[in-house]
């Protein structure tokens, strides 16, 4: 079993045909069917999985671990029926979906739902509009996501072509990563103590290791890929890795990018990719013309520059030739594997400069809408922090104090029921408060000498945005704690890179510097290691949002705010009522 590869052309059956009497000669006509509504049943479950030697009982959905894949169409309805037969609360998010007029079909659990209890069930529908790409479901709530977690792929609507030539195959990949104790009872114990987390055993590619993990080498802990010689690949790589950044490489072949976070982007070419958890990005891997005798690694290992520790392991799948032009299989078992070569672990100079090469098509039939003026800004830092430790107790972080993230210094803490059930029937008093700081209360060096006091406020605080306001938000990461790359993620939206650099953002001099014609459009941008980015975006999707660090250990921390968006004048720009089956807390 060992390569684990979807075919969508197979999940795509008959096309409809029609017979029509137009004329007087009958001819064929091919109707392609429009948008329908595909059901899908989740029942989230354990099972037992064996990685790296070590068996244990994880959460699937359907017991498949990675989880099974979603396909779709652009314009199509989903409704996924999940059913929790485990112990843990649990709920599921549909990363980089708008759920526009579907706002409750988001996940984050006490964000815009009560987690699903034992023996619950809940049904997820939303409609994909103007939307199509590579995306991902997860988990969304505690650390369940390292083990739930599948691709949710929307293609073009039928007859609708990519914007380059139509692939030959199209193969998922996904990051995740792997521990042998339970991921929970990591976080659980960090949670207590108030130290780092363990960091995880492996990363996975499609949930193998790979070769280089000794106890791994065997090939069903492999992904494999077998190619044909001469043909266009698109992989659709997804981070789904809880706390890593990751450089990927495939060994002597060079791949173009296409598309990030479901939204094309200019080709460009590159050995390296550098994908944070939270995004996606598809790449075309065009293979050498004549089969070589020769197999190839496609390595991932992280990109960090924290201080703390890490997993710093390399996980691999192989890339392999069919000898000849038909399906035999490669008898090649002896031939050389060659590594490719990743960057320095710490390497934010090639971090920056991959970053920096993606834009938007912004042609004319996939034009852009980048706000020009802005009505609301806000300026917000993220990154380290503490908490003091409780009496009668010792911590493990920093100077005895517990780990805490922030942004804008707020550590942000979940209520214990479902914000946007509570804004939604006006019973938000006791729940949140709407203060949440434009800029950080108090002011200093943000990436020079950290100041001597780090510790954060706990809340729970949104900002409020007017329908359809014009919002730019300026990420700042800070130096406390040591700085460190932060994916950032919004909810409900894309939005524009408008701007980054390193050091503290100048507001006199930087906005000079922004791309407003073309900037890349994405649901998930790193705020680069010391540095800031500035993003824009319309808020014309009214509910509560959430926005936060991918990093699981962050979020976890506290890296987290959210958004409450107003509705607007017309009946399609309100927030609609719950569904009946929203859970209870
Ligand atoms: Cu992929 Cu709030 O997350």
């Amino acid at each position: 079993m060992g390569a684990l590869i979807f075919h969508p052309a197979a999940i795509f059956g008959a096309l409809v045909v029609a017979i029509s009497s137009i004329g007087f000669f009958p001819s064929v006509v091919i109707a392609y069917p429009g948008p329908i509504t595909r059901h899908y049943t989740f029942d989230v479950r354990l099972q037992n999985v064996t990685r790296l030697c070590h068996t244990k009982a994880i959460v699937t959905v359907n017991g498949s671990f990675p989880g099974p894949p979603i396909y779709a169409r652009e314009g199509d309805r989903l409704v996924i029926k999940v059913i929790n037969n485990v112990k843990n609360n649990v709920s599921l998010h549909w990363h980089g979906i708008r759920q526009v007029q579907s706002q409750w079909a988001d996940g984050p659990a006490y964000i815009t739902q009560c987690p699903i209890q034992r023996g619950q069930s809940y049904v997820y529908n939303f409609t994909l509009n103007g939307q199509r790409g590579t995306f991902f479901w997860h988990a969304h709530i505690t650390w369940l996501r390292a083990t739930l977690y599948g691709p949710l792929i929307i293609l073009p609507k039928h007859n609708v072509p990519y914007p380059f030539a139509k692939p030959y195959k199209e193969i998922p990949i996904m990051f995740g990563e792997w521990w042998n104790s339970d991921s929970e009872a990591v976080i659980n114990q960090a949670l207590q103590n108030g130290g780092g987390p363990n960091v995880s055993d492996a990363y996975t590619l499609n949930g193998f290791p790979g070769p280089l993990y000794n106890c791994s080498q065997k090939q069903n802990e492999s992904l494999k890929l077998k190619v044909k010689a001469g043909k266009t690949y698109m992989l659709r790589l997804i981070n789904a890795a809880l706390n890593d950044e990751l450089f990927f490489s495939i060994a002597n072949h060079s791949v173009t990018v296409v598309e990030a976070d479901a939204l094309y982007v200019k080709p460009f070419k590159t050995n390296i990719v550098v994908i944070a958890p939270g995004q996606t990005t598809n790449i075309l891997l065009k293979t050498k013309p004549h089969p070589p005798h020769s197999r190839f690694l496609m390595a991932a290992r992280p990109y960090f520059t924290g201080t703390g520790t890490f997993d710093n392991t390399t996980t691999a799948g192989i890339l392999e030739y069919y000898t000849t032009t038909t399906t035999t299989t490669s008898k090649d078992h002896n031939a050389p594997v060659i590594r490719p070569t990743l960057p320095p672990i710490n390497d934010t100079a090639y971090v920056a400069n991959f970053t920096s090469k993606f834009r938007s098509l912004a042609n004319e039939k996939f034009p852009i809408t980048v706000p020009q003026t802005v009505d609301r800004s806000f300026f917000f830092t993220v990154g380290l922090g503490t908490n003091p430790c409780p009496k009668n107790q010792t911590c493990q972080g920093p100077n005895g104090t517990k780990f805490a993230a922030s942004m804008n210094n707020v550590s942000f803490v979940l209520p214990n029921t479902s914000m946007l059930q509570s804004y939604f029937f006006k019973k938000s008093n006791g729940v949140f408060t709407t203060d949440f700081p434009t800029s950080p209360l108090i002011k200093f060096n943000y990436t020079g000498t950290p100041p001597n006091n780090t510790m954060v406020m706990d809340g729970t605080k949104v900002a409020v945005l007017p329908f359809n306001a014009s919002v730019e938000v300026v990420l700042q990461d800070t130096s406390i704690l040591g700085a460190e790359s932060h994916p950032l993620h919004l909810h409900g939206y894309n939005f524009f890179v408008v701007g980054q650099g390193f050091g503290n953002f100048d507001p006199k001099k930087d906005p000079a510097k922004y791309n407003l014609v073309d900037p890349q459009e994405r649901n998930t941008v790193g705020v680069p290691s010391g540095g800031w980015v500035a993003i824009r975006f319309f808020a014309d999707n009214p509910g509560v949002w959430f926005m936060h660090c991918h990093f699981e250990v962050h979020l976890s921390w506290g890296l987290k705010m959210a958004w409450i968006v107003e509705d607007g004048k017309l009946p399609n720009q309100r927030l609609p009522p719950p569904p009946a089956d929203l859970p209870k807390c």
